[in-house]
């Protein structure tokens, strides 16, 4: 049962230290967030998820982690310092600046209805820095929009130091940075994020069939971490939407408190990019003076070994937002329940996310029954420490004292198992396991626990 409206997830999350607002201190920057002690393991996890499913449990991926700031030219041959705008327009009156193709009425401006407003320009949300202490034109580079544009400019050291050829690809986690003109819909559309991104390398030809390929792929993902395919609307984008390096897109949209918006695109980028930094690759030998290689070792390409020619790849792109993955996630957790009396009526009242046991920020909580009893806190805290080597994740020692208090903290957390160590502990080497979704409590001697723990977490 997701949320009702965006309010209650922010709530949560800032109550349980789930997200922040940046630099909240000084009032904050709008579009940036941080991610606390919780916030940092959901987000983690997922990441992980994502790692495991696209490059360990495949044998077509290899991994990269490039650098966040790059190269003017980069950004001028992959089209963004041209094309990377957003129209936008400013109110004469309450000088709001709006995107007008996200404007209710594009003549009236959505913060005071005033009908002056500036002729629409062309806004470049490309964030641009001075590289180094030299402040003219040959000192700028960029934070890079996304990160797929490293994973081309690396196309060549991949394949070199790997002997891969199409069909195969490339998969990098990391920070991108956007000046959106308006951000909001709190974690949705930020200034700074994280994208999980594939550029998948196919022979010309191909393509279609692996874009069919990756959206089953990228669905039955969504569905592993809790996200159901019925929650997920798949837009064909028009081929007036489409970015401008995109023959088609499939955009993923799920629904949101804010409505059905994007979480994942899935493009077919053709060989836009791999074929625009081959040539730039040239033009720059040329300009430099420098020899002009002509074989393939400057070039971003691939060889077909029975013709030995040299062919630019085409590129199928699933590209995946960490913080709208977060927040879909949250939202496909979050459930108010009422609890039943001992006579069947509505006794009280609970909220659980009822997160997938490997995304859970906090695996398990060990308890003990009483603060105050040395005994006790040494068994669980030897117990908490004997889970935590399992490798599972984060295991929580919670010695807030109150049991029934802890169960309901670690619901509207999320943890799949608290574990209370009580008096016969002591005695006859057992706990109390009370699970999250059933409330229900078994009795299991405490040997039996990390195969119980691995079966639950790992599946
Ligand atoms: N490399 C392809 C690319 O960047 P995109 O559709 O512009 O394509 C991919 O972005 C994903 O990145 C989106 O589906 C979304 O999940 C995430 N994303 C894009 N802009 C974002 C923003 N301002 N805030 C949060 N996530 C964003």
């Amino acid at each position: 049962m997701p949320a009702n409206d965006m309010s209650q997830l922010v709530s949560l999350c800032q109550r349980r230290g789930f997200i922040f607002q940046s630099s909240e201190i000084y009032g904050g920057l709008k579009g940036l967030y941080d991610f606390g002690p919780l916030g940092v393991e959901l987000k983690n996890n997922l990441k992980a998820a994502w790692w495991r499913a696209m490059v360990y449990e495949r044998d077509d991926v290899e991994g990269l982690d490039s650098a966040i700031i790059g190269h003017q030219l980069l950004f001028k041959y992959s089209g963004h310092a041209d094309t990377f705008n957003d129209p936008m327009t400013e109110c004469k009156k309450c000088h709001a600046r709006l995107r007008t193709d996200k404007m209710a009425d594009p003549k009236k401006c959505d913060e005071c209805g005033s009908t002056d407003l500036m002729e629409p320009r062309a806004f470049n949300m490309m964030f641009k820095l001075q590289y180094g202490p030299t402040e003219d034109g040959s000192s700028t580079a960029y934070l890079r929009p996304e990160t797929a544009q490293h994973i081309f400019a690396n196309f060549k050291n991949v394949t070199d130091s790997t002997n891969r050829r199409p069909p195969f690809g490339i998969a990098q986690i990391g920070k991108a940075y956007r000046n959106e003109i308006i951000a909001r819909n709190f974690i949705f559309r930020v200034r700074e994020f994280e994208q999980m991104e594939l550029e998948f390398f196919v022979v010309p030809g191909t393509e279609d069939k692996w874009h069919e390929y990756w959206l089953e792929e990228r669905l039955k993902w969504w569905e592993s971490i809790g996200v159901a395919r019925s929650k997920i609307r798949i837009n064909d984008v028009a081929k007036a939407d489409l970015a401008h390096y995109s023959k088609r897109t499939f955009d993923l949209e799920y629904e949101y408190p804010h409505g059905h918006d994007e979480v994942e695109g899935i493009a077919s980028r053709t060989d836009y990019d791999l074929g625009n930094h081959t040539k730039a690759q040239d033009e720059f030998n040329l300009t430099a003076k420098v020899h002009k290689n002509t074989h393939s070792n400057t070039k971003l390409t691939a060889q077909n070994l029975e013709t030995n020619s040299h062919y630019v790849p085409f590129v199928i792109e699933p590209s995946a937002g960490v913080e709208r993955c977060f927040l879909a996630v949250m939202n496909e957790a979050y459930t108010e329940e009422t609890i039943p009396g001992k006579d069947g009526q509505p006794e009280s009242t609970r909220t659980v996310l009822k997160f997938k046991p490997h995304i859970a920020p906090i695996k398990a909580a060990v308890i003990p029954l009483a603060k105050n009893k040395p005994e006790l806190v040494a068994l669980a805290k030897s117990l908490k420490n004997d889970l935590q080597k399992l490798g599972l994740g984060r295991i929580l020692f919670e010695d807030s004292g109150n049991v029934g208090k802890a169960y309901r903290r670690h619901d509207e957390v999320g943890t799949p198992v608290c574990i209370t160590v009580d008096f016969e502990s002591l005695e006859d080497g057992a706990v109390t396991i009370r699970d999250r979704d059933t409330m229900a409590q078994q009795r299991l001697p405490i040997t039996a626990l990390p195969a119980h723990l691995t079966t639950l977490i790992k599946g």
